[in-house]
């Protein structure tokens, strides 16, 4: 809106406390790594090359869909943007931000005729070193697997 940038998620007192980052396993001219999502620029920025797909199953718990799907997506909580302003209440408005993006995810995979999974269950320490987040001030809250459904791979 004009220069004020806003997003596709409501947001309290559009403070964005979320970031998206992209762990790229198989996706057709798009280089295997780890992607910054910047919703200024809408674009990725690469942070590293490298083939993740072992790394991101270990870090879900050996889930293996998670490394086989064309891209992980990981949502990280930056909490203070938001408790600076509200205080304690403002962790719970976190939590439904994150709710409120990856009904997106859902909604932009089917549109687009892939499959998505949330997961939840994760380590966080290994999570965090793979993404090069601190776990304090910054950390992994919530993952999402997004690829062509079983049965309709190549
Ligand atoms: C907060 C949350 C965490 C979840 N974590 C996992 C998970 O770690 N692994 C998994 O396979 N599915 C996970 N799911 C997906 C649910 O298992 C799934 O949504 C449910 O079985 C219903 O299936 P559907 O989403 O395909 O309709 C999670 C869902 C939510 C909302």
């Amino acid at each position: 809106m004009g220069s004020f940038p806003l997003r596709a998620a409501p947001s309290a007192g559009a403070l964005y406390p979320i970031e998206l980052y992209v762990v790229v396993n198989n996706v057709r001219d798009l280089q295997q790594g780890l992607y910054h999502y910047s919703s200024r620029r809408h674009a990725l920025d690469l942070v590293k090359t490298d083939d993740y797909r072992a790394r991101i199953t270990r870090c879900c718990l050996y889930q293996d869909f998670v490394g086989q799907a064309a891209v992980a997506l990981v949502m990280t909580a930056i909490f203070h943007r938001t408790t600076d302003r509200y205080g304690q209440r403002g962790n719970r408005y976190v939590y439904m931000e994150a709710g409120h993006i990856s009904q997106n995810i859902y909604l932009q995979a089917a549109s687009l005729g892939l499959g998505s999974v949330a997961v939840g269950a994760f380590n966080d320490e290994k999570l965090n070193t793979l993404l090069g987040v601190d776990g304090q001030e910054e950390m992994a809250i919530y993952v999402h697997a997004v690829g062509k459904r079983a049965g309709e791979l190549e």
